[in-house]
């Protein structure tokens, strides 16, 4: 019966958030990799999750990413209590423009009736750009909105694929490869254990501001994400909460 398989999920999620060491796990029917329509469904979890447990006057930190774009597609306008504003958490990624965290925000502020800032820079800078860049009031400001966000959206990817995807130099991905990096968010990359063994110089949300952050939504499905999923778990605050799917959740609970 439908009671049946929805109790099983439940039963699922609950599991799955107890071994991935997290507050919650939502896990969606099917497999990302396999079917189109289950990043959609990824997306919705994601965006009822969004509106009933936010009230009030609410920024937003968002990552860029596929899955982050599918979640701004799902939004729909906002209840009468509820006044969002959207960050990027972090710069544009070397990737394509309906990829990035800025245009994410501008969708999702647009499909939600919300406001929306933008972050002028590029996701790796040097330290020599990043000085100059804190000069400019603009700049200052939207950083400071990002580290005072409630909530933060954010991707998680296939190590490998995602530094093919930004376009990383072969030499990097050796580098990657040789430490067997397995998964990536936020420009860090980790490996099976959770250590970091390699960081984009990003400016934006680091790591640590997570802690801070009282709703750290992750979103990723696909049973190829299952080890970059697990990997960073490793180091995600306990607070996190997975939105994930079948495909990935049998995997990781297997593993
Ligand atoms: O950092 C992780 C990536 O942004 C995930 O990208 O959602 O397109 O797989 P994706």
């Amino acid at each position: 019966s439908i009671m049946r398989e929805i109790s099983g999920i439940v039963k699922m999620e609950q599991q799955l958030a107890d071994k991935l060491g997290i507050q919650r796990a939502i896990i969606v029917s099917g497999n990302a990799d396999e079917a189109p329509w289950v990043k959609n469904e990824l997306g919705r979890a994601t965006a009822q999750w969004m509106k009933s447990s936010l009230h009030g006057e609410n920024i937003i930190g968002v990552t860029g990413g596929t899955t982050m774009s599918t979640v701004a597609k799902m939004l729909t306008p906002t209840k009468p209590d509820q006044e969002w504003l959207f960050v990027p958490a972090r710069g544009g990624i070397g990737e394509d423009v309906k990829n990035q965290a800025n245009t994410i925000c501008s969708q999702m502020a647009e499909n939600t009736d919300s406001k929306h800032r933008v972050l002028y820079a590029p996701d790796e800078v040097s330290k020599e750009m990043y000085e100059s860049m804190i000069k400019d009031p603009n700049f200052t400001e939207v950083l400071h909105l990002i580290k005072s966000a409630c909530m933060v959206l954010h991707g998680i990817g296939d190590a490998i694929t995602m530094a093919e995807r930004r376009k990383t130099s072969s030499e990097n991905v050796e580098k990657l490869i040789a430490a067997n990096a397995v998964g990536e968010a936020f420009g860090y990359y980790f490996n099976e254990t959770g250590e970091i063994v390699h960081k984009i110089q990003t400016v934006g949300l680091q790591l640590a501001d997570l802690t801070a952050i009282q709703h750290v939504l992750a979103v990723a499905g696909g049973g190829s994400k299952a080890k970059a999923i697990a990997a960073y778990m490793k180091r995600a605050p306990k607070s996190t909460i997975l939105i994930t799917d079948e495909g990935a959740a049998n995997q990781l609970l297997k593993g």
